[in-house]
């Protein structure tokens, strides 16, 4: 591994470079303006994959964004390593919240600024790079292959199909994934587990146009109130959703688990300073950490109706609308809180006012278990790179195709991931430290090895 970790040394700032380069290709995967740049992303990563020496690199279409595949067989006797990740991004919006365009990465601080600088595209190039210095040195101790995707941020929608499809092809003894964070730069931590998610429109109506606020208002439902009613109603005052059955295949965590996660470092007091909130909120009987990972919840994420613009209007709107989020846990299934909360959400619906649900996405949970040759590889690695154990820690986010491996392809995951919970994904100001950058393109190369070795 000393020549790899020569290579990368020497080729850093072209590292840097290349990467800056793919961040600056703004491919939104929920806007269809942007179509055009997820295939230019795409057309980005396959050149790279095949300057870093893949073979069999091809362009997969899909019913909407493209996956990039590319494999380098060296003995198929071999284990072979599948790693997954994205290079679509969120939305920068709201836009006039960056200090720097979203799309011209900036350096500050010792950090890349832009969105998508962690996620994904800053932590799926480690791959690239990785594999690049392995390859140039000849030191790529087992098969890899790629699978790059432009979906994942709007629900890997055509993913399922793909790997149906492609199972042969994909074929794999470990998915090896950077799409998640640790706890600190100076404490590695390996994420084994991921929330599922459930994710609905609604739409709630009452009459059939927009009205004078002082001629009806009073004698009419209005639609937003109502919404906002419904909405109240779905937690109680503990924080506990109120969905009928939205518990019921919730598995609790043992005591000691409890117990090992009590260990976890967490500051409330800096959590609560570095989010500029006086105090947290949740589930009542629950830590913070625990509320955040091993926990279902609901949330709203955006709501909208009547009047937004500048100045007053009176009206009563005909149509009030909100996105909502559930995150799950084992052993909750999205297709079935999907169905629990439409029957409850439209039951909560007073008489005058119309409900709609709109589905958008679904993703199952998953928990990695720690046993695994593939895990003892990521933590040893990161063991060699940081000096440190890495903690095994369970993450709010999701990454829906992980359990799909898991179901489809028979194969686990390893969710070896180098970005913090700071760097502000999804956010204004998403950031992602050189520090980090660095750490994962030279701790990749020793899972490699680790792994070739601990499957002997
Ligand atoms: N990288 C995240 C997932 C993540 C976030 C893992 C935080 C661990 C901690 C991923 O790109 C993502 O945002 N996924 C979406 C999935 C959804 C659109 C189906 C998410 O979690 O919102
Ligand atoms: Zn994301």
């Amino acid at each position: 591994m000393q020549q790899t970790q020569s290579y990368i040394e020497a080729n850093r700032q072209r590292f840097l470079d290349e990467l800056f380069d793919l961040i600056r290709i703004p491919s939104v995967s929920t806007n269809p303006d942007h179509d055009k740049d997820l295939q230019r992303a795409a057309e980005f990563v396959q050149d790279c994959l095949k300057a870093a020496g893949a073979d069999k690199v091809e362009i997969c279409p899909t019913n909407r964004h493209p996956i990039v595949y590319a494999e380098k067989i060296i003995d198929p006797k071999l284990p072979t390593v599948l790693v997954y990740g994205h290079y679509d991004v969120q939305p920068a919006d709201p836009i006039e919240l960056w200090d720097a365009p979203p799309f011209e990465p900036t350096l500050k601080d010792g950090k890349i600024f832009a969105r998508g600088a962690c996620d994904d595209k800053g932590q799926m190039f480690m791959h690239i790079k990785a594999f690049e210095a392995m390859m140039a040195t000849g030191e790529l101790p087992c098969n890899v292959k790629f699978m790059i995707e432009g979906e994942e941020e709007i629900g890997s929608e055509n993913l399922p199909q793909f790997i149906r499809e492609n199972s042969e092809k994909l074929k794999a003894d470990i998915v090896l994934i950077s799409d998640t964070s640790m706890i600190a730069n100076d404490i590695p931590s390996i994420t084994v587990g991921l929330r599922g998610i459930a994710y609905v429109q609604v739409e709630v109506t009452g009459p059939d146009r927009d009205l004078h606020s002082g001629s009806y208002g009073g004698g009419v439902v209005n639609p937003i109130n109502a919404l906002c009613q419904m909405i109240a109603k779905l937690k109680d005052d503990k924080n506990r959703i109120t969905i009928p059955g939205f518990y019921d295949k919730v598995v609790e965590l043992s005591a000691e688990e409890r117990a090992a996660m009590a260990k976890v470092p967490f500051d409330l007091e800096a959590y609560k300073a570095d989010l500029g909130i006086e105090d947290v909120a949740g589930e009542e009987g629950y830590t913070t950490l625990e509320r955040v990972s091993v926990r279902p919840t609901l949330d709203v994420n955006g709501i909208w109706g009547g009047y937004t613009g500048e100045g007053a209007k009176t009206i009563i709107a005909s149509k009030a609308y909100a996105k909502i989020s559930m995150r799950l846990v084992p052993n909750q299934e999205s297709e079935e809180i999907i169905r629990l909360f439409s029957n409850y959400f439209t039951s909560l619906a007073p008489k005058g006012v119309k409900v709609k649900i709109d589905y958008y996405h679904g993703g199952e949970p998953v928990v990695i278990p720690t046993d695994l040759a593939a895990y003892k590889a990521a933590e040893l690695a990161m063991s060699q790179t940081f000096g440190k154990k890495p903690i095994p820690q369970r993450s709010g986010g999701s990454i829906p195709i992980v359990q799909l491996f898991k179901s489809v392809l028979g194969v686990n995951s390893v969710l070896m991931g180098f970005g913090l919970d700071s760097d502000a994904i999804h956010s204004p100001n998403e950031n992602f430290g050189l520090f980090n950058y660095y750490k994962g393109i030279e701790t990749i190369p020793y899972f490699y090895k680790n792994f070739a070795e601990l499957s002997k």
